[in-house]
């Protein structure tokens, strides 16, 4: 069954004169890993938001193992079954870059003395130091701050990962240490990884390639 599916998906922002997403159907499936490319303004970041349940179609239908959004609790399942990694990173600031990791998890039920390790395991694999760790987000370069955006949005045991250009603020050595985590998780453990991207390396990677272009998704 497929993860996320668009049934002839339309989207209109309020007051604009055309749509910003039109007529999309696409399936995502577990297992994969997906980019999307295209231009600015094509309606990338708002296809994210329909596909996390942030904006609901104004035409067309997002389902989710074959139920439509339409009809679910959305803010359980943006806390349960997504993590957006944002282009912009949305850390707490008066956090420490470690507690910004353990607190979606202490949210969803996790013992903070379980979070605590998990936490330090995730930064440590996006090449966060332990001292590190112990600085709020404002004490990092925007490489090292996106990098603990992707370690808390990996924290939670969603299946499904939105990343808005999530290697955007990344040299070559972090971009392809971001692919290979997000490749292994869709490979090894199944999760559907879905990537707006600019980023030819992180396109080149993915198991499908995507396409916008005025609102509308193609295969690239
Ligand atoms: N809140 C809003 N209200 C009205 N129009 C919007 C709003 N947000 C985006 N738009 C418009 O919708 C279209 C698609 O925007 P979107 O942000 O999805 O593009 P994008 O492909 O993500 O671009 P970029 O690569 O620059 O991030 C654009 O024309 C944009 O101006
Ligand atoms: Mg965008």
């Amino acid at each position: 069954m497929a993860t996320l599916s668009l049934e002839n998906v339309t989207y209109t922002y309020k007051n604009a004169q055309k749509a910003a997403v039109l007529g999309v159907s696409c399936r995502f499936e577990e297992g994969k890993v997906y980019a999307i490319v295209g231009p600015s303004g094509s309606g990338k970041s708002t296809l994210l938001s329909l596909l996390a349940g942030l904006d609901l179609p104004t035409d067309g239908e997002v389902a989710f193992d074959g139920e439509s959004l339409v009809g679910l609790d959305l803010d359980r399942y943006r806390r349960e079954s997504i993590s957006m990694i944002f282009q912009a990173f949305h850390l707490f600031p008066l956090l420490t870059v470690l507690e910004n990791v353990c607190f979606p998890m202490e949210l969803c039920g996790v013992a903070p003395k379980d979070a605590r390790p998990r936490a330090e395991a995730l930064l440590e694999g996006v090449g966060i130091t332990k001292e590190q760790m112990g600085r709020f987000p404002s004490k990092l370069s925007g490489g090292e701050r996106q990098r603990v955006a992707i370690a808390r949005s990996l924290a939670s045991n969603a299946r499904i990962i939105l990343g808005d250009e999530p290697t955007g603020n990344l040299d070559g050595a972090n971009t392809q240490n971001i692919i290979d985590i997000l490749c292994s998780l869709a490979h090894e453990k199944g999760y559907c990884v879905i990537i707006v991207t600019h980023d030819m390396e992180v396109a080149e990677a993915a198991d499908v390639a995507l396409r916008m272009r005025d609102g509308e998704l193609r295969l690239a």
